[in-house]
């Protein structure tokens, strides 16, 4: 029989860890729904088996932000009925259509986008579901808070279109108690309030990503009716702000060793020479590095696990490998399992973990995991 030829560098995806992180979520913020984000393809971890585990624990609600992942999605989950998938940031002139005939519900940035929607919602005869989406303080895409209420009285007035929703995002909001973050939610509650007294409801209303979960629980209760979250899901956080959820990091990235040697005294170890062994010490050389999203940064000041050992990283990280020190490391041998993020006994190293090394968020660090790295499923 032919041995399998394994991948050398892979990503666990502990998807028991993944549905407790989206049902503590679901518990913090009851009754409002919750809203998967899964875009860039699950923020570069593989949106089908998060799409499919999500889904099965209940899940209706998914977000993205282009077509082709709301195509994808969309695809994945069978066109369930009660499921929704939904594209948060924009659609441009030339999508429309197509978006109108698969069902994404679509966000609404201005009135001439609306047009649009409403004119390939009549062709294809169709009602177009669309959340007309503010912007109270992003500065990125939407209508200004200030034109939401006009903008949404002339977009209801176009046929076929459902208005079932009004959504706005925060830039701060891992900051508790930030006033630009509570100013934003005033004029976002504001435009709903003023809605209401024309007697224009919506069903679902939503400004709450991660962020805003953990540190302005305003945003989970009424008039919201939803909130939105992405790296939550994976047991990450921003590296500023409270960290209300008990979440548990999902994913373990995983190398191997490929060669252990013994080095004298005043070896200097890879690119720039940066590290010089001040004493004779066993360099395990694993096959991971900066092409599989090992960050520069942890060159000279990182850990991974060895032989359920915290080790360090001494010398550059490379493109393809990284060099740690084993000295104290008993029987370490090519072939070896590496962990380069996740749990060892009662110790573990996160994603957040890195990004604070690199002076980065976790997002950047997840979604930097390498094309050649394997994502597999467990659980
Ligand atoms: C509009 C919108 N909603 C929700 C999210 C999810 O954010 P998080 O991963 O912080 O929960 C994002 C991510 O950038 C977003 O752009």
């Amino acid at each position: 029989m032919k041995e399998k030829l394994r991948r050398r560098v892979t990503v666990e995806i502990d998807m028991k860890a993944l549905v407790r992180n989206y049902r503590r979520i679901v518990e913090r913020t009851k009754p409002m729904k919750v809203l998967a984000v899964l875009k860039a393809n699950a923020y570069g971890l593989g949106v089908a088996a998060y799409a499919r585990v999500l889904a099965d624990a209940g899940c209706t609600e998914f977000g993205v932000a282009e077509p082709y992942e709301a195509l994808e999605l969309l695809k994945v989950l069978g066109r369930k009925p009660g499921v929704d998938v939904q594209i948060l940031s924009s659609v441009l002139p030339d999508e429309i259509p197509s978006m109108v005939r698969a069902g994404v519900i679509l966000p609404i940035i201005d009135l001439d986008e609306a047009k649009k929607v409403s004119a390939a919602a009549v062709k294809a005869k169709k009602i177009a579901r669309v959340h007309m989406k503010l912007d109270t303080g992003m500065g990125r895409l939407g209508i200004p808070a200030r034109d939401a209420l006009a903008v949404i009285r002339e977009v209801r007035s176009l046929p076929g279109l459902d208005v079932e929703g009004v959504f706005s995002h925060c830039p701060m909001a891992y900051e508790p108690r930030d006033p630009f973050t509570k100013g934003q939610i005033r004029r976002f509650k504001d435009v709903v309030s003023a809605a209401a007294r024309e007697g224009i409801r919506f069903k679902k209303i939503h400004m709450a990503a991660s962020d805003a979960i953990n540190n302005f629980p305003e945003t989970a209760k009424p008039p919201f009716t939803m909130v939105r979250t992405g790296i939550n899901l994976h047991g990450s956080f921003d590296p500023n702000g409270r960290r209300a959820l008990k979440v548990e990091p999902v994913l373990t990235l995983k190398t191997r060793v490929a060669q252990v040697r013994s080095l004298p005294a005043g070896t200097t170890l890879g690119y720039g020479r940066t590290w010089c062994l001040a004493e004779p010490a066993k360099i395990a050389t694993i096959s991971a590095g900066y092409a599989d999203g090992l960050p520069l940064a942890l060159s000279n000041r990182g850990f991974v696990f060895i032989g359920g050992v915290r080790c360090r990283v001494v010398g550059r990280i490379s493109m393809d490998y990284t060099t740690v020190d084993v000295t104290d490391v008993p029987g370490v041998k090519a072939g070896d399992e590496v962990v380069c993020f996740g749990r060892c006994g009662d110790d573990s190293i996160t994603p957040d973990d890195w990004a604070a090394l690199k002076g980065t968020h976790a997002y950047d660090i997840i979604c930097s995991l390498g094309t050649r790295v394997e994502r597999v499923v467990r659980n």
